[in-house]
C-alpha cells in the first residue's frame, strides 16, 4: 500500500507527469524498447530518487515495460505530494511525503527494500546503504547510481570489498553528466533560487564553492544573468586554474565570504562554509547548497552565532547574528533546485533517465557474467541515447567516409 501525504492531490501530479513526457523522446522510445524486448517482465524495481515529474516518468516507463516499481525519495525535502499521489494513483507503490523526519525517510527506504526488489535505482547512496545496514538479504541483478555523491560511496565499498552487488555508474557517462549536471543544474540551481528569493542577480557578486561540473554550470548561468563578478573556490589546482581561463576570479572561501552577496556551494564536501566565514559575512546574504547532502554549510556553527532563527520567507531562514546581520539560508541547505524548485529541465533528465533504464537492460543481459563492482555505461549506449537525443532535436551529424575513419583509425 502506498503511503502518501494526499491521494487527493494525484490530478495535479499526473498533469505534472503528462507535462515532462513530450520533453522526454528519448525516455519514451527506450521505454517501448524495454516493453518490446520484455527484459524488465515481472522483475521488481526499488527506486530511491528526488522524487517529481522526471522521476515518476521514469518509474512509469518501467512499469509499462512489466516491472513492478516501489519509489521513495532520495532526500527528506525533494519529494513533490502531488507527483507522489500521481503516480501512486498510476499503479507504482509510492512510500514518500515532502518534509518527513530523518526517522520516516529511513523507514521509507526499509519499505522499497521489503517488497525484494531484484534491480534498484539509487540517488546518492542511501537506498544501497540501507540494503547493506540490515540482516535481510537476497539476490539481486544489481542497481544504477545517479549522483557524483553516491558514486563516491560505491567506490569506497568496491575498495574494501563489501558492494554486495554489480552498480552501473549513471553519472560518469558523458550523457549524463556533461549535460545533467552542468547545464541541468547550471540553470535549475538558478531557478530554484530566483523563485524562493525573487531577488536580482545583475549586478550582484556570487561565490561559487567547487568548479566541478555542477559548479561551472552554476558560474556560467550566474554570468549569463548578469552577476557582477563570479567568484570560484576550489581545493583542486586544475580546475582553479580552468575556473580561471574560463574568466571567473579564484580565492579563497575567507577572501570570497567578504564580498559575496550569494553564495553557492557545489563540492560534494563538508564544511565548505563555517564560523570563520559566516563571521565576515555581509548583512543579508543569501545561501544555498547545490551538492546531495546538506553538509556543505555549517548550520550547526551558524546556530550557535544566532541568537534567533525566522523563517522569512517559504524556504528561507534568516539567521539573527548579534550585532544585527542576518544570514539567509535557503531550503535549510539542502539541495536548492529539487528542496525549493522543480529540478533539471525535462529535456536534460530525458537523458540521464534513458541511460538508467538501459543500465537496468545491461545488468540483467549481463546477469552471471559481472562481479560486484562498480561499471561504467558502455561507451556504445551513450552514443545511443545521445542519437536518439539528436534526432528528437532535428540536429544531423556528419558521417565518416571509409579514407576517413581509416585515417582516424577507426577501422
Ligand atoms: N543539485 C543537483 O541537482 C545535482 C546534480 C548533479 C550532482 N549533484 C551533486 O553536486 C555535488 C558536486 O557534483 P559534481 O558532479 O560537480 O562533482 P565534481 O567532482 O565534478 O566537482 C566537485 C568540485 O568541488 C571541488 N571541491 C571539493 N571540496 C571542496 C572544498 N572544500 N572547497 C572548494 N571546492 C571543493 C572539487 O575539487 C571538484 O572540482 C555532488 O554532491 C553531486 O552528487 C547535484
Amino acid at each position: 500500500m502506498s503511503n502518501v501525504l494526499d491521494p487527493n492531490l494525484a490530478p495535479n501530479g499526473k498533469e505534472k507527469i503528462e507535462w515532462v513526457k513530450d520533453r522526454m523522446p528519448v525516455l519514451t522510445k527506450i521505454g517501448q524498447e524495454l516493453a518490446d524486448n520484455k527484459t524488465l517482465r515481472g522483475l521488481k524495481i526499488g527506486m530511491s530518487i528526488h522524487l517529481e515529474a522526471k522521476t515518476a516518468y521514469l518509474a512509469l516507463i518501467l512499469k509499462e515495460a512489466g516491472a513492478r516499481v516501489y519509489v521513495t525519495g532520495c532526500n527528506p525535502l525533494s519529494t513533490q505530494d502531488d507527483v507522489a499521489a500521481g503516480l501512486a494513483s498510476l499503479g507504482v507503490e509510492v512510500y514518500a511525503k515532502r518534509g518527513v523526519s530523518e526517522k520516516e525517510y529511513r523507514n521509507h527506504l526499509r519499505m522499497v527494500l521489503s517488497s525484494h526488489p531484484s534491480l534498484i535505482i539509487d540517488d546518492g547512496g542511501d537506498l544501497l546503504e540501507t540494503y547493506c545496514s540490515q540482516n535481510e538479504k537476497w539476490i539481486l541483478y544489481g542497481g544504477c547510481e545517479e549522483t557524483t555523491t553516491g558514486i563516491l560511496r560505491l567506490k569506497q565499498r568496491e575498495k574494501n570489498g563489501t558492494l554486495p552487488f554489480p552498480m552501473m555508474d549513471i553519472n560518469d557517462a558523458d550523457c549524463k553528466h556533461f549535460f545533467d549536471n552542468r547545464f541541468g543544474t547550471g540553470q535549475s540551481v538558478w531557478d530554484g533560487i530566483m523563485h524562493t528569493t525573487n531577488v536580482l542577480v545583475a549586478g550582484k557578486v556570487v561565490v561559487v564553492a567547487g568548479y566541478g561540473f555542477c559548479g561551472e554550470g552554476i558560474a556560467m548561468r550566474a554570468r549569463g544573468l548578469g552577476a557582477k563578478r563570479v567568484i570560484v573556490t576550489e581545493i583542486d589546482p586544475v580546475k582553479a586554474i580552468k575556473a580561471s581561463l574560463d574568466g571567473f576570479e579564484v580565492m579563497t572561501m575567507r577572501e570570497a565570504a567578504q564580498v559575496g552577496d550569494f553564495f553557492i556551494t557545489a563540492t560534494g564536501c563538508k564544511d565548505v562554509i563555517t564560523g570563520e566565514h559566516f563571521e565576515l559575512m555581509k548583512d543579508n546574504v543569501l545561501l544555498a547548497n547545490a551538492g546531495h547532502f546538506d553538509v556543505e554549510i555549517n548550520l550547526k556553527d551558524l546556530a550557535k552565532m544566532s541568537y534567533k532563527t525566522e523563517e522569512r520567507r517559504e524556504n528561507i531562514v534568516g539567521y539573527y547574528l548579534e550585532g544585527g546581520r542576518i544570514i539567509n539560508v535557503l531550503a535549510e541547505g539542502r539541495l536548492v533546485n529539487l528542496a525549493s524548485g522543480n529540478g533539471h529541465p525535462a529535456e536534460i533528465m530525458d537523458m540521464s533517465f534513458s541511460l538508467q533504464a538501459l543500465g537496468l537492460k545491461c545488468l540483467v543481459d549481463k546477469c552471471g557474467i559481472l562481479e560486484n563492482k562498480v561499471y561504467n555505461i558502455p561507451k556504445e549506449l551513450d552514443n545511443y541515447v545521445a542519437g536518439i537525443k539528436l534526432a528528437s532535436m532535428g540536429i544531423r551529424l556528419d558521417q565518416l567516409s571509409k579514407e576517413q575513419a581509416a585515417y582516424l583509425g577507426l577501422n
